[in-house]
């Protein structure tokens, strides 16, 4: 019998090791043959740890299961009637209704394991790769209508053409895997529960634009993520993968991870190369571009973990079967984070214009206090509060533009109705006057100016007056700014005060 039990951090913190130990240690005492096999996680946060036993019709789910559930486990011969019991794990409603492209294989193979990476489809991108030409795959990741996923939403293929033009034989891949933003963990999954997919994503990458290096840049909070990807960037490598004949097709590519030491603007990505050639993280002015002047001065393609971990399907099965997902402008999938203040929190991947009401009750469960939402912060900490009013707008990079919001990297952190809204507003100054890189004015001043401002207004010092200084202080750094730090903390700040203006001691004088 084979028994998995995920090793991502989320389980590893609830104590997936103790469970695994757990059962090897009755499956011995009881002289059964179990193998029990380390898998990434599915994303179904709240049932970790999620064991799956292997069955004839397919991987049975118990969860959360804790190590103590163990013995009586097995005296239930891990039956279908077992309180834990979840039902085969792909029809959990929560799963089965996602689209999972990105994260095809996370939670079902074992992410230390290469031979099971080839064995549920892996290395197909890049070997059709590697029979095309470099503008060919360029073209064909345009095509797949892929935006950055890092939050800007910049078309990757567009990226990735301007630096194949650029002049020059020394170029660049870098990784952006610096995850900052509230309530996200996509990236970190990705990393520790399918890095083999981020590796040939960063490969495919480097053979179309010409690049012979790429460096995966990680937050060093992720150590789980940074071990599982040195295990995968080892195997490739011994297998051929990655080096200075990648599967014997004479084009060279290599990989190194670099840990990140913590800083929240070491992931705006002029900070990030500063960081890898072991500077201080401190944001460059652009232009130049990094696709043009980027890691040491050449031309770099830097992207994040979900778009670089996107392009492997996309070689494999087409852009066009890619661009059949979601709608508009926006293709494909978004791996949702749902976080906060909710009863079921995980990861959620589907198409672009499904809605925010969807996503907070039909997979999120409501409120996991019971009480009533009050607003979702979407898209990291610089991104607007939506109240309920705005729940049915699709996911989608222009609705969420239209309404003044930002989808970013696809983090939503839930409030429920105790949520002090005016007190969060001071959190996202607080915030960027902690994290900004000090180089420019409106960042580095404002945001200590906007922490005493909201204090004033919180005190009811001159409330109408500094209501007003607010908005005008927003709007400085709005417009002054030198990169989205600054620029975009304005975004928490004034729609906590737009729509929840009571909380600011203000009538409802609402400028959505
Ligand atoms: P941006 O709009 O300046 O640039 C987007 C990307 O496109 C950059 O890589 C830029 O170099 C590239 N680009 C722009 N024009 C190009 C051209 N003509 N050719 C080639 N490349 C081109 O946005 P920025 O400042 O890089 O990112 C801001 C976003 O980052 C925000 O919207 C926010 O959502 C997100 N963010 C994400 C975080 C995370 O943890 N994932 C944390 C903080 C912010
Ligand atoms: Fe640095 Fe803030 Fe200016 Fe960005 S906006 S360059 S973080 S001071």
């Amino acid at each position: 019998m084979q028994i998995y039990v995920p090793c991502d951090s989320a389980a590893l913190a609830v104590g997936a090791d103790e469970v695994a130990a757990a059962i090897a240690a009755e499956a011995l005492q009881r002289g059964l043959d179990i193998r029990v096999l380390r898998n990434g996680t599915r994303g179904l946060l709240w049932l970790e740890t999620l064991v799956e036993v292997e069955t004839p019709a397919g991987r049975f789910g118990f969860g959360p299961v804790e190590a103590a559930d163990v013995p009586a486990l097995f005296d239930a011969a891990w039956s279908p009637g077992h309180p834990l019991a979840l039902g085969l794990v792909a029809e959990i409603p929560y799963l089965a209704r996602q689209q999972r492209l990105t994260f095809a294989r996370v939670g079902i193979t074992e992410p230390r394991s290469l031979a099971d990476y080839i064995a549920h489809d892996g290395y197909r991108g890049l070997r059709k790769a590697l029979d095309m030409a470099p503008a060919a795959i360029v073209a064909e990741v345009t095509a797949s209508g892929l935006r950055g996923r890092g939050g800007a939403a910049f078309p990757t293929g567009i990226k990735w053409n301007t630096v194949l033009k650029a002049p020059g034989s020394e170029k660049y891949i870098v990784c952006n895997a610096d995850e900052g933003d509230s309530g996200t963990f996509a990236d970190r999954i990705i990393m520790e529960s399918d890095p083999f997919v981020l590796v040939e994503g960063m490969t495919i990458a480097g053979i179309a634009v010409g690049a012979a290096r790429g460096y995966i840049y990680v937050r060093s909070e992720y150590p789980h993520a940074i071990a599982r990807l040195e295990t995968a960037i080892a195997l490739a490598r011994h297998h051929g993968y990655l080096g200075t004949n990648v599967l014997g097709s004479g084009r060279a590519f290599e990989l190194e991870v670099r840990k990140g030491a913590g800083a929240y603007i070491c992931g705006e990505e002029t900070a990030l190369l500063e960081s890898v050639e072991g500077k201080r993280g401190i944001v460059r002015a652009k232009p130049p571009l990094p696709a043009l002047a980027g890691l040491f001065g050449k031309p770099t393609v830097i992207n994040n973990v979900l778009s670089l971990a996107t392009v492997p399907i996309i070689l494999d099965k087409g852009a066009a079967y890619y661009q059949d997902y979601g709608m508009g402008r926006s293709r494909g999938t978004l791996p949702v984070q749902l976080a906060g203040n909710i009863r079921h929190g995980g990861l959620i991947e589907l198409a672009f214009g499904v809605t925010l009401r969807e996503i907070l009750y039909d997979y999120g469960g409501g409120s996991a206090s019971g009480r009533p939402i009050k607003a979702v912060q979407v898209g990291g900490p610089l991104g607007a509060y939506l109240p309920e009013s705005q729940w049915d707008t699709p996911l989608d990079y222009e609705a969420f533009a239209g309404l003044w919001a930002v989808l970013g990297h696809g983090g939503i952190v839930v409030h429920d109705d105790r949520a002090d809204m005016a007190k969060l507003a001071r959190y996202a100054m607080e915030f960027c006057a902690i994290e900004s890189c000090g180089k420019c004015t409106p960042c580095r001043i404002g945001s200590t100016r906007g922490v005493e401002v909201i204090d004033k207004i919180r005190e009811g010092t001159q409330r109408t007056q500094h209501v007003v200084l607010l908005r005008d202080l927003c709007d400085t750094m709005l417009n002054g700014s030198l990169c989205a730090m600054g620029g975009m903390t304005p975004y928490p700040v004034l729609s906590a005060l737009n729509h929840f203006p009571e909380d600011f001691g203000q009538a409802d004088t609402s400028q959505h």
